[in-house]
């Protein structure tokens, strides 16, 4: 089981599409996914068409308790899901007291640590502990960015948690790479930012790009990411396209 993190401290930057359209790329390829909603708003849970009111238990009941994980199939063979509702904010002052506090995502997904090739998760905007706890469970760590709301200092703070994490509890966590969404080609502002990003990180920075397509929002309405709904848009192909050179990034590790 491999563990990809996807997070950002910025909101709205495209993490949970990813995530929705990632995990869903690999399963079309045969991989045996799970994809985890560890964001109280629930928004992933929404991306594969389930109303997070009628979410029963979440990622954070099994951190808490070592309840079974609440798994549910989404549409696609291979892809599960372990949805979320705002009921998953209690856990963070709950954590907050107990010894090793972030280490309890690890222990919640070591229970399917051999139902899956790759497990996904899908952050909230914080560096709260349940980010944290993702980081801390992450092999690999994608971070979704718009060149141009890139505020130097808000990948600074990531990079230190990063860093932290590795230093203190995670050292085989390993960043992946940088990938640019919402990319709009049209303006020079716009085509001058991405290129000084791909400058200042090299090759950090994913070659395939993500452009601001109204699809990624029909298909979150709709409950499918568009990798499922519209497969031959160049929205999914996009996606399918990040999704093959992140799975060379993590297998020549
Ligand atoms: N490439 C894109 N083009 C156009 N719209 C997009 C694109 N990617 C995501 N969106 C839309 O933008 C909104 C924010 O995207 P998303 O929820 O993936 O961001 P996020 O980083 O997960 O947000 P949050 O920080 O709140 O969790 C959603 O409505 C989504 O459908
Ligand atoms: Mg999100």
């Amino acid at each position: 089981m491999y563990t990809i993190c996807v997070t950002n401290q910025k909101g709205g930057v495209g993490k949970t599409t990813s995530v929705a359209n990632r995990a869903a790329a690999f399963a079309k390829r045969g991989f045996r996914v799970l994809a985890v909603d560890a964001d109280p708003q629930g928004s992933l849970t929404l991306c594969y068409g389930i109303d997070p009111m009628d979410v029963a238990a979440t990622i954070g009941d099994t951190m808490l308790t070592g309840a079974p994980l609440p798994i549910l199939q989404t549409s696609l063979a291979g892809l599960d899901l372990c949805p979320s509702n705002r009921t998953l904010a209690d856990i963070e002052p709950q954590l907050m007291s107990k010894v090793g506090r972030e280490r309890f995502l690890v222990r919640a997904l070591h229970q399917v640590r051999y139902s899956y090739n790759f497990v996904f998760l899908d952050t909230p905007p914080t560096l709260g502990l349940l980010t944290v706890n993702c980081l801390t469970a992450a092999n690999a760590l994608l971070v979704p960015v718009i060149p141009a709301l890139l505020s130097a200092a808000g990948l600074r703070d990531l990079l230190t948690t990063v860093g932290e994490v590795r230093d203190g509890i995670n050292e085989d966590l390993r960043l992946a790479g940088v990938f640019v969404t919402f990319s709009d080609t049209r303006t020079i502002a716009a085509r001058e930012k991405e290129a000084e990003l791909r400058e200042d990180l090299g090759n950090l920075v994913f070659t395939t790009t993500i452009s601001r397509r109204v699809a990624h929002e029909y298909g979150a309405q709709a409950g499918a990411p568009v990798v499922l709904q519209d497969p031959s848009s160049v929205a999914a192909q996009e996606y399918c396209a990040l999704a093959q050179e992140v799975l060379q990034r993590v297998s020549a590790k």
